[in-house]
Order: structure tokens, then sequence, then C-alpha cells
């Protein structure tokens, strides 16, 4: 049996180490893909430092996935060696579950359903998943280019979408990471007015650049007063890992504003009496399933919307998971294989 590269982490808090595996077979329903790259996310960090439900170890992390099929399971339809796929962070659904069909598909209860956290991820030069994980990804995008949008893009295009911003209106994207930038990109394409806020002056360049009308240092001034300044924000979409971030914006939500909570943090303190005076509401969004990645890629080619990556060869997966942390990455860190 052949080997290949892989990245795993053998324990919570243990380090990302480079290690030779067998190189995984296909079971009934899911597919073997050659792994062309890798985007690193912010929620890898899960992974690495543990704690996660259904997280188990040794574990090779990865939710941002592009390759090509190079083999099939019995029973997989549809799906054929050669095609190039991705894979996010929704690792399949049942379709048999409670969950699955009420269509909630995000929350389906299956053992297999989270990329890199229940099942063993793209940190790797292969990596088996569910048919129904898979997105196909177009062929304007490279792979570098396509990673990124199984995670941050299609969490941040989702949550768009079906938020209640309408064009022409005020939309803020709090925080410029990985998901940040993205978010930017993709309210100014759907046509709202779009609001970026990050700590400092030095991103405001690239934010105009990737479609912002406007920009809020929230180091230099009150993001909440900013925002009602412009007339108060129908969604903010809250990107950033940071809780106290997140509550120092909440006040620039306008009537009917939706805080759209997608940074993973742990508990917020909500403004009650301006929820209830403005009818205001704060909801979470948790990324998509494989089918809501397939439009993230789909709009993106339509549109124009590109992920601004750094690149790194699996090898230097150390270098390139503390680039990540660092906050310094403009802005996403891709893993590349060489296949
Ligand atoms: N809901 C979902 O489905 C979903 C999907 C993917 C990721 N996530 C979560 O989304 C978050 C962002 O992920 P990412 O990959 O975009 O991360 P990232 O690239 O590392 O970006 C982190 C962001 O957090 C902000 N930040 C960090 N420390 C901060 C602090 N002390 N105060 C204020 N802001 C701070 C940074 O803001 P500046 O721009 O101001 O520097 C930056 O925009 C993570 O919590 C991740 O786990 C959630
Ligand atoms: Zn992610």
């Amino acid at each position: 049996m052949s080997k290949m590269r892989a990245v795993q982490v053998s324990r919570p808090g243990g380090p990302l180490e480079i290690v030779e595996r067998e190189i995984p077979e296909p079971g009934a329903g899911w597919v073997r893909i050659q792994v062309q790259a890798c985007g690193v996310c912010h929620s890898d960090t899960l992974t690495k430092n543990g704690g996660f439900p259904g997280l188990g170890y040794p574990r090779i992390p990865g939710h941002e996935v592009v390759g090509r099929i190079d083999s099939a399971g019995p029973g997989v339809e549809r799906w054929t060696p050669g095609q190039r796929v991705g894979v996010g962070w929704h690792g399949g659904h049942c379709g048999y579950c409670d969950a699955c069909r009420r269509g909630e598909f995000f929350a389906c209860q299956t053992a297999t359903r989270i990329t890199g956290i229940t099942y063993d991820g793209g940190y790797a030069e292969y990596m088996t998943a569910p048919a129904s994980a898979l997105a196909l990804v177009p062929d304007e995008l490279s792979a570098a280019e396509a990673a990124p949008l199984m995670c941050a893009g299609v969490t941040t295009f989702n949550c768009l979408r079906n938020s209640n911003a309408r064009p022409g209106e005020l939309v803020a994207v709090l925080g410029l990471g990985g998901l940040g930038h993205l978010g930017v990109q993709f309210a100014a394409k759907m046509g709202l007015r779009t609001v970026a806020i990050a700590r400092g002056a030095d991103k405001e360049a690239l934010a105009r650049k990737l479609g912002a009308w406007h920009y809020i240092d929230s180091q230099a001034q009150d993001p909440a007063a900013e925002l009602q300044k412009l007339g108060g924000a129908k969604v903010v979409l809250a990107t950033v890992t940071n809780g106290e971030a997140m509550q120092a914006v909440m006040g620039g939500l306008g009537a009917n504003g939706t805080f759209m909570i997608i940074g993973a943090v742990g508990s917020l303190a909500v403004p009650a009496l301006q929820l209830l005076t403005g009818r205001q509401s704060v909801k979470g969004w948790y990324s998509g399933t494989s089918i809501d990645s397939q439009d993230t890629l789909a709009f993106s080619v339509l549109s124009g919307v590109r992920s601004m990556n750094e690149a790194y060869p699996l090898d230097r997966v150390a270098e390139a998971y503390e680039r990540m942390l660092s906050g310094k990455a403009r802005f996403r860190v891709v893993l590349t294989t060489g296949h």
C-alpha cells in the first residue's frame, strides 16, 4: 500500500506533526480526493486545541479542501474520478435523521459530518469524504483560489444571502481576516452599502479595494456611533474572534437590524432594551452545506470575488498556522501539496 504525507495533531494542544500515513481507501458512499490545496481557517484551532464535540485523535485538520477525485467507493453515484471537487466544514449529511428530513442538513446527527473534526481533513496529500460533502469546482478557479471559498467563502456568502439585507442597504462587516475580506467582497457584489470595520488604519486601502464603500477604524473611532451616523446597519456580519469587539458594534444596528454572529466567541451580553425598541435581533450563522459551497464558487466566478491568499507548501504547515494566528496574513493562508 502506498503512503502519503499528512499533518496530524495527536492530542489536544499537541503540535502539527508531519507524518507518513497509508493512503486511505474510500468506504461505501465515500470518495478519495487527491488534495491540491487546503485553506488554514481560524476554526482549525479547534482541532489543534481540542474540546469540540465529536473530535477524536489523532486527527488531520483542514476543512477548506480542493482536489481531484481519484477513487470512488461502492454506491457512489454521479461523482467520478477526475472531477475537481471541494470539501468544507460541513462534512456531509445522512439524509435520514430527523434534522435532514426537515431540510436542516447543517444539524445532521450523523457522526461523520464535520471535516477535520469528526474525520480526517485536508492537511494531507489525500483524504476521503462522503459524496454528500462534495462541491463541484468550476474550471475558472485554481485550487488555491477555490479552497478558502469552502469555509470562509460559503459562511459569509450564505450568511449574507440568508440575511434580511436588500440591495442598497447598509451592511457592516466586522473584522478583516480570512472570513471578513471575503464578506466585504460578497456584500459589495450583492449591491449592499458595505462598511468594513477593522483595527487600525492600515487595512483601509485594502478594504476599499475589496469593495468597501466606507471604512471604520475601530481603534480610532467608536464603531457603533459611526454606523449610526451612516443611518444604522441593517446587518452586521461579525467575523471577529473577540466578544468585546462584537459588543462594541451592537449599538450600530438600525431599525429591524440583525447582528449575525459568525466568529466563534463564548458568551455575549446584548443591549436588550435597544433590541426591543429597535425590533432588532442577534442571530448565529453556521457555515453551509455542499450545495451552498457550490453556489458560492459559482457566484465568485460570476462576480469576480477572489480570496487574497498567501500560499505555503504542506511541509511548512507550522509556519503557515502561526501566520494565520498572527493576524498578519493578507488574508487567507493556503497550504498546497504540489499535486
Ligand atoms: N460561523 C461559522 O460557520 C464559522 C466559519 C468559519 C470560521 N468561523 C470563525 O470565524 C472567526 C474568524 O475566522 P477567520 O478564519 O476569518 O480568522 P482570521 O483570519 O484569523 O481573522 C480573525 C479576525 O478576528 C479579529 N480579531 C482577532 N483578535 C481580535 C481582538 N482581540 N479584537 C478584535 N478583533 C480581533 C481580526 O480583526 P482585525 O481585522 O481587526 O485584525 C480578524 O478580522 C473565527 O472565530 C472562526 O472560528 C466561524
Ligand atoms: Zn473554517
